[in-house]
């Protein structure tokens, strides 16, 4: 194949010459989605811009919108310095496009280029963020909302995505706080930001008409915070959750919780008064509920809400039946402050939790800390699997299933709603169940993204 290097693809595709010689671009390449630094104003405007890596300059990367069914081509272009991949979390992917950097793909050197290209079962709210390194990448700002379309969408006003973040930033300079693999966030909580916003700015404004009805679509891509949220002169349903529809809208009362890479799916209606301000509202440390989203309500869209939504169409493959067959797996959760490790295996090694923490370690998967040769569980195509996460740390994890999604067995039997990831609390144990209906090397791990970096990353292999 001989590269076709066009004088206009050339300048798009890199503007560092000796870089460009390595990047074919043809007219039938796909289209790039480039990884690079770029300044961005995520700090009151007082503020100096910040120094981040992006999806094309952009802070989030650009919504990436298919119907379902269809297929996505991308050209990943990396012009970071460093190594990197893309992960579409959610996707019910093709496992040699997973992006996982050392399972399923090698990282992509700075200067070269990755053509991921994919197709997309189901309809709903995903994400996509590198996954090479991904405690400092994504914290950096490589993440974007991929938005997978009904045939028959819901009938609302306007469909809006709302991307959540944290950033933590040096207050003097609002650039990045180093390091990022801090002891400190690895052991505890993880990479907490001081700065909470969405859609790349600390002070998101959506603003929305009385009577109007809205579809959010929330994405928590923070690296490790925990949003707990409430809805502002709204009121609304939801509808999805992880991009997968709930047999029937749930009406929202009270508090929506959106663990790390999370998704919901909200349809709401606009209650509040045109000239008043409704919004999203946040739970600050503090326990008083703070505005994270403003939504300023201009004029009137109609002159009466609307009647409840009907659900959106399921997507395919949402059963998982027998399991009462199932095999039975076990994964014990421990490490972290507190608590810590007596001892796991770390690159085929035992050692103690000591030994560990002078390897940046601080967490265990069923004994094993971190990647191991061998995966955690081999399944066979088309079983089911249960399995029980059984939590000994005194922290939340956000547990992410790559390739397939699963439900919970809730202690009475009947399951939840089907998900990709699910929050794990300290000495609550709970289980899920999925059919491993798709093939390949598939990470399981905390998207605490430090937790993840330190220990709690494992990888199941179905076949
Ligand atoms: Cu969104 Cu392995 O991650
Ligand atoms: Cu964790």
């Amino acid at each position: 194949m001989t590269p076709n290097l066009t004088r206009r693809g050339f300048c798009t595709a890199m503007a560092g010459a000796s870089a460009a010689l390595a990047l074919p671009v043809s007219a039938s390449s796909p289209m790039p989605l480039t990884a690079r630094t770029a300044k961005a104003q995520i700090a009151p405007p007082q503020y100096a811009m910040t120094d981040v890596w992006s999806y094309d300059g952009k802070i989030p990367g650009s919504i990436l919108r298919l119907p379902q069914g269809g297929r996505m081509t991308r050209r990943l272009v990396n012009e970071l310095p460093v190594p990197t991949s893309i992960h579409w979390h959610g996707i019910r992917i093709d496992n040699a496009m997973d992006g996982v950097a050392g399972l399923t793909q090698d990282a992509v050197p700075s200067g070269e280029i990755f053509d991921y290209d994919f197709t997309t079962p189901d309809a709903g709210t995903y994400w996509y963020h590198a996954h090479t390194n991904s405690m400092e990448q994504v914290a950096r700002g490589l993440a974007g909302p991929l938005i997978v379309e009904e045939q028959d969408p819901p009938d609302v006003d306007r469909d809006e995505v709302i991307l959540f973040d944290d950033w933590l930033l040096n207050p003097e300079t609002a650039q990045f706080a180093e390091p990022f693999n801090h002891p400190m966030m690895l052991s505890h909580a993880g990479h907490i930001g001081n700065l909470l916003g969405a859609n790349g700015t600390f002070d998101p404004v959506l603003p929305a008409r009385r009577h109007e009805r809205l579809r959010l679509r929330l994405i928590n891509a923070a690296n490790a915070r925990i949003f707990d949220l409430r809805l502002h002169g709204l009121s609304g349903w939801t509808v999805a959750l992880d991009g997968m529809p709930l047999e029937s809208p749930e009406p929202v009362d009270g508090a929506i919780t959106l663990a790390p890479a999370q998704r919901v799916d909200l349809i709401v209606d606009v209650i509040a008064d045109t000239g008043e301000e409704a919004g999203l509202l946040h739970l600050a440390n503090d326990d008083s509920w703070q505005v994270l989203v403003r939504m300023p309500v201009t004029g009137k869209a109609a002159a009466h809400t609307r009647a409840a939504p009907v659900a959106l169409p399921p997507n395919p493959r949402m059963e998982v039946p027998g399991l009462d067959a199932a095999q039975r797996l076990e994964m014990t959760m421990e490490g972290g402050a507190m608590r810590g490790i007596i001892s796991a295996s770390y690159q085929g090694r035992d050692m103690g939790g000591r030994e560990l923490m002078q390897n940046g370690q601080f967490w265990a998967l069923a004994g094993q800390v971190g990647m191991t040769e061998t995966p955690f569980a081999r399944l066979n195509m088309g079983e089911t699997v249960r399995l029980k996460l059984i939590n000994n740390t005194v922290f939340a994890h956000a547990m992410h299933l790559h390739g397939m999604h699963f439900r919970q067995v809730r202690a009475n039997g009947s399951l939840g709603p089907m998900r990709d990831t699910i929050l794990s609390l300290p000495n609550q144990p709970l289980e899920i169940a999925f059919v491993a209906d798709n093939p390949g090397k598939w990470l399981l791990h905390c998207h605490m993204l430090a937790h993840a970096a330190s220990g709690m990353n494992t990888w199941i292999e179905v076949a």
